[in-house]
C-alpha cells in the first residue's frame, strides 16, 4: 500500500474508536469468551422483548448491552442470567455529575430494583455513549467523568462495587496520531489527554474496562482510496508494517493504536473491551450480505481464536453491532444505519454467522431466526397498473419521507427495480409501516392492495410487525415506551460518522498538501 493510502487507513480507522467498558479479566482467559451484541430498539414496531429474549436464548448469546435503561426491556431478561450492559445517556450526564443523590436516583431506579432472586444480570453501566466526540464541541467534557464516579460511587453504596462496574464509552477520536499514523505513535487527543488518563485511572482504581467501538465498514465508505481487503481479515497485501509488528487488517492496527495510548499513559495492562462492532447490509455499495458475512465471521473467528492483536495477544472481548436492524433510526449518518443488525428487523436470518467462531470442539452453529413473530396479515401494497402514473414521483416521495426506503439507495438491495417496482416497493414500505391501516394503500388511487409476494431478486417486500401496542394489550406486557425509546437509544454509529466526517477533511488536505 502506498503512503496516501496508508495514511488514509490508519487515520479513518483511529479515528472511529470508542471508550466503553470492559469485563473482569475476559482478555487472556483460556479458552473461548462469548461475544455479545448491541441491542437497540429503534424500530417502528420493534420486535417483542420477549421474543428477542428467547431469539437470544436459542443462540446461546449471553451478553447483551443496551444504549439506555428502557425499563421493557430490562426487565424482559429477567431471570435468564443474560449479562447486561444498561447506560445512561449523554443528556443525563450533567445530572449525574453535579449530584451524587441523583446517581443514587439512577442506580436505585436502573439497576438495583432488578437485582437479586429471580432477576437481571446487570454487570455494567455505560455512562454516556462517546461524550468527547468532537462534534460535540466539548459539550460533556466537564461532566462525563464526575458522573461516572458518581455513578460509580453510588454502585458501591447500594451494594454492587465488586459485581457491577460503570464505565465511558468514548469515540476512537480520543485518540490522536501524528503522520503516518502508526499504531505505535498514537495518543490520546491532545485536547483531552488529561482527561482521558484520568478517566483511565479511574477505570484502573475500579477495575473497569476500556470499551472501544470500531467501523472498518465507514473506512470504505469514506474514502474510495481505503483498501477494501484492509477492512476485511483477509488482507495481508495490503499489510502495514509497524516496527516489528505487521497489520494485515484495520481492526488490529485500531485496537493496537488504543493499547499504545493506554500503554504510554501507564495502563499497559488496562483490559479493552470492543463496544461496538458490525458491518450493515443494505444501503449503499459495499453494505451487503456478503461482505457482511464475510466481515462478521472472520472477526469473530478472529476475536475468539485467541490469536489477538501484535500487542494483546489472546481471546478479545466485544459486543457485535448489531443485533436487529432498526428502520426508524435516523439516516443523517447514511442509508446504511438502519441495517447493521445480524438479523433482519423481524428476527429472521440474514446470513449464516457461527457465534463460536469455530471454538465450539469444532461444532458449527448457526443462527438461528425467531420463532412466534407477530407478524400483519400477508398482504402487500403495490403499483395498480391501471392507474394513471402521472403522480407516482410525489406519491412515492411522501411514503419513503415516513417509511423507509433506505433499500432503494444506489448501491441497495432494490435500487436496480423498474419505476413501477421502485413506486410499490416505498408504497408497500409506507403501508407496513402505518400498521396496514385502511386507507394507507390508495396514493391517490395509484395503490392496490395484494396477496401475491412482489418481492424480486434480492428486493424483499416485507410484512409489517403487530404494533407494540396492540400485542402489549393482549400480552398484558406493561406499557410500552415505543416513542421515548427512539428518543433516548441513538447508537453510537451515527456519532462515529459524525467524527469520521470530519476526519475525512483532514485527510483530504493532507493529500493535497502530499
Ligand atoms: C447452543 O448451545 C447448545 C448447547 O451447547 C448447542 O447444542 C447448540 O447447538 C447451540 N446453538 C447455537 C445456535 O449456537
Ligand atoms: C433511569 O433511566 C431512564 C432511561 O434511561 C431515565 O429516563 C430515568 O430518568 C432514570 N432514572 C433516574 C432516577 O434517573
Ligand atoms: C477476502 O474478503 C473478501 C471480502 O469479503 C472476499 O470477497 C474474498 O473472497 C476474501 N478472500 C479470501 C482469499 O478469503
Ligand atoms: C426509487 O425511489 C427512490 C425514492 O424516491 C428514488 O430515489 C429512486 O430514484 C427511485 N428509483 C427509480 C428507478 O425510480
Amino acid at each position: 500500500m502506498n503512503k496516501i493510502s496508508r495514511l488514509v487507513v490508519l487515520m479513518l480507522l483511529l479515528v472511529c474508536l470508542g471508550v466503553l467498558q470492559q469485563e473482569e479479566e475476559n482478555v487472556g482467559r483460556a479458552g473461548a469468551t462469548i461475544l455479545g451484541v448491541n441491542w437497540g430498539t429503534v424500530a417502528f414496531n420493534p420486535l417483542p422483548n420477549s421474543i428477542v429474549v428467547k431469539m437470544l436464548q436459542a443462540n446461546n448469546i449471553t451478553k447483551v448491552k443496551l444504549f439506555d435503561a428502557n425499563p421493557q426491556v430490562i426487565k424482559s431478561m429477567a431471570g435468564t442470567n443474560i449479562e447486561v450492559m444498561v447506560a445512561a445517556t449523554n443528556d443525563e450526564l450533567a445530572s449525574l455529575a453535579s449530584s451524587p443523590a441523583a446517581a443514587a436516583a439512577w442506580v436505585q431506579e436502573n439497576v438495583t430494583q432488578y437485582i437479586g432472586g429471580n432477576g437481571v444480570n446487570i454487570k455494567w453501566v455505560a455512562v454516556g455513549n462517546e461524550p468527547f466526540l468532537n462534534g460535540y464541541n466539548g459539550m460533556f467534557q466537564n461532566v462525563a467523568l464526575p458522573a461516572l464516579q458518581n455513578v460509580q460511587k453510588a454502585l458501591a453504596q447500594a451494594g454492587h462495587a465488586s459485581d457491577i462496574k460503570a464505565t465511558i464509552p468514548c469515540n476512537a477520536d480520543v485518540l490522536s496520531s501524528p503522520p503516518p499514523y502508526l499504531p505505535s505513535q498514537t495518543t490520546f487527543r491532545p485536547d483531552i489527554s488529561s482527561l482521558m488518563i484520568q478517566i483511565s485511572q479511574f477505570l484502573a482504581s475500579t477495575g473497569a474496562p476500556f470499551m472501544v467501538n470500531f467501523y472498518p465498514f465507514l473506512s470504505l465508505v469514506l474514502s474510495t482510496n481505503f483498501p477494501l481487503a484492509f477492512a476485511f481479515f483477509n488482507g495481508s497485501a495490503n499489510s502495514i508494517t509497524d516496527g516489528p509488528h505487521v497489520y494485515t487488517n484495520v481492526f488490529d492496527a485500531s485496537y493496537d493504536g488504543l493499547v499504545t495510548a493506554l500503554t504510554n499513559s501507564g495502563f499497559p495492562t488496562m483490559p479493552i473491551i470492543v463496544g461496538e462492532i458490525g458491518w450493515p447490509t443494505d444501503g449503499v455499495a459495499n453494505a451487503n450480505l456478503q461482505f457482511a458475512q464475510s466481515f462478521m465471521s472472520e472477526l469473530v473467528k478472529h476475536m475468539l481464536s485467541g490469536t489477538g492483536t501484535p500487542l494483546r495477544p489472546g481471546v478479545l472481548d466485544g459486543y457485535l453491532f448489531s443485533l436487529l436492524d432498526e428502520d426508524a433510526k435516523s439516516i443523517l449518518p447514511g442509508p446504511f444505519e438502519r441495517h447493521w443488525g445480524i438479523f433482519n428487523y423481524d428476527g429472521s436470518l440474514k446470513y449464516t454467522l457461527d457465534l463460536t467462531g469455530g471454538t465450539n470442539g469444532g461444532t458449527s452453529t448457526n443462527l438461528i431466526s425467531a420463532t412466534n413473530v407477530p407478524y400483519l396479515p400477508t398482504q402487500w401494497c403495490v403499483v395498480n397498473q391501471n392507474a394513471d402514473l402521472t403522480q407516482l414521483q410525489a406519491n412515492v416521495d411522501y411514503a419513503c419521507n415516513h417509511g423507509d426506503c433506505t433499500a432503494s439507495f444506489p448501491g441497495g438491495s432494490c435500487s436496480t427495480l423498474t419505476v413501477q417496482a421502485n413506486a410499490s416497493y416505498a408504497f408497500n414500505n409506507y403501508y407496513q409501516f402505518t400498521d396496514q391501516a385502511s386507507g394507507t394503500c390508495n396514493f391517490q388511487g395509484l395503490a392496490k392492495v395484494t396477496t401475491t409476494n412482489p418481492t424480486t431478486g434480492t428486493c424483499q417486500f416485507l410484512i409489517g410487525l403487530q404494533p407494540t401496542a396492540v400485542l402489549s394489550s393482549s400480552t398484558s406486557d406493561p406499557k410500552p415506551h415505543h416513542a421515548s425509546t427512539a428518543v433516548a437509544s441513538r447508537s453510537a454509529t451515527s456519532v462515529c460518522i459524525l467524527f469520521v466526517s470530519s476526519a475525512a477533511i483532514v485527510v483530504g488536505s493532507w493529500i493535497l498538501q502530499f
